[in-house]
This record gives C-alpha cells, structure tokens and sequence, in this order.
C-alpha cells in the first residue's frame, strides 16, 4: 500500500509549510485538506448561501469540483474552484471562517472523503490537516501532530498579518486562538486531537528547518 504520513495540529502549529517542505524532500504528493474546506466554503459564499443551511452547503460540498495546480513558474500550487483560480481569495480570515463553519457540518466532511483518499497515489502522500490521522487516514504508516503554546502561534500569525499590512494587537490575536482551540477541540465532529499513535512534536521556539528534520526522522529514523 501507498505510505502516508499524516500532519495534524491547531492553526499556527506550522503545519503547512512543514508538510509542503516534507512532501519535497521525499517527493510524495501533498493534500492541503484545509484548502478544501475553504474552497466549500468560498463556493457556497459565492453562490449566496446561507452557510448555516445544511441541505443547500452539503450540496455544494457535493458538486464543487476543486484542481490543484503548479503555477507557471512552478513554485507555487494554484487552488481552482469551479475552473476559477481562487487561491487568493482561499487565503483570506474570511476564508478560513468560512472553512471553519462549514467544516462543523458532518455531511459536508462526508461529502469530502473520497476526495481526499484520492490522493493517496505511488510513491506516498503527506496530508495535512487535523482529522488526518484519526478520520481519513486511520491506518497510515507515520503520523505527527504538531503543537505550539497559543503565545507562539498568535506570534507566528500576528507577524503574517502585518506584512500584509492589517492593523491587529498580539493580545487580541492570543484571545482569538485560545477561543479556536476550544472550539475546534470541542465540537462533536472532527474535534482538533492527536491520534493515539501520532508522535507530537512542540514547535514553541523551534526553527523550520529543526521541525523539517523531526518530522522527517518520523518517516526515515
Ligand atoms: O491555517 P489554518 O489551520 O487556520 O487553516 P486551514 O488548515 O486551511 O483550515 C481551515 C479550517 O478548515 C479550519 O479552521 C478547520 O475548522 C477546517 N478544517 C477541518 O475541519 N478539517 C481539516 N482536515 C482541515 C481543515
């Protein structure tokens, strides 16, 4: 069977760029599952749903068809939603609220599984999210879950938002999390926790390329 290592953890936990940098060096194929709850949530925003309406989201859970591919210059994947190139519009907080309400409705995680398995392709995938290893991908070979103390990661995203010039306060970007993490942790389907045998690994004060190389012993020790 196909290897999978699968990288789980909260917002800001690095997960991304450790997955994208990980799936390079061993030259597996990588699943932003995030990227797929925002591309539902961006869709349904676009078609002027309600995005508390079950029915009508799980719809279009269903039929929105979302490609994966290289940019030009091949130093970036491009996110195409319905044949639109949306990746931009996918990285916005709107965006991710978006993913994260939708993402809370059970027929709409159902209608994204086969999706995901089908990713899984010769010679391994490295999948990113945070029901990886416990939902989709329960028997795969190597799992992480990725950590970081709440501080760090309010550090991490502050810093990101003001090279893109928002105006935001650490304080307030630390309360924000905390009340994600609790959120995410505690609803009833897909909650944020690591899988029984995932190996966590706390990036608080870690460079990338220390967390590339943990991660990395995971799957080649
Ligand atoms: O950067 P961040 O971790 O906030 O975002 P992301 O990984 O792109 O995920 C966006 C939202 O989708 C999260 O807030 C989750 O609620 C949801 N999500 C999920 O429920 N399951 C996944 N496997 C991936 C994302």
């Amino acid at each position: 069977t196909v290897p999978v290592l699968t990288i789980d953890g909260p917002s800001g936990s690095g997960k991304g760029t450790i997955s994208r940098l990980v799936a390079e060096q061993l030259g597996w194929r990588l699943l932003d599952s995030g990227a797929l709850y925002r591309a539902v949530g961006y869709a349904a925003g676009a078609a002027g749903l309600d995005l508390s309406d079950v029915e009508a989201v799980t719809r279009c859970a269903q039929s929105t068809r979302i490609r994966f591919q290289p940019s030009a210059d091949g130093h970036d994947t491009r996110v195409l939603v319905n044949g639109h190139d949306a990746t931009d519009e996918l990285r916005t907080e709107t965006a991710g609220a978006a993913a994260s309400a939708i993402a809370s409705i059970p027929s709409v995680r159902q209608a994204l599984v086969d999706m995901q398995l089908g990713f899984r392709k010769a010679p391994g995938l490295v999948a990113d999210g945070r029901d990886m290893g416990t939902v989709i991908f329960p028997d795969a070979a190597h799992k992480v879950f990725l950590t970081a103390s709440a501080a760090e990661r309010a550090k991490r995203r502050y810093k990101q938002l003001k090279e893109k010039g928002l105006s935001v306060t650490l304080s307030g970007l630390q309360r924000e999390i905390e009340a994600r993490d609790a959120r995410d942790a505690s609803r009833a389907v897909a909650p944020l926790k690591p899988a029984a045998d995932a190996v966590l690994v706390d990036t608080t004060g870690m460079p990338i390329a220390d967390v590339v190389a943990k991660v990395f012993a995971v799957v080649r020790p």
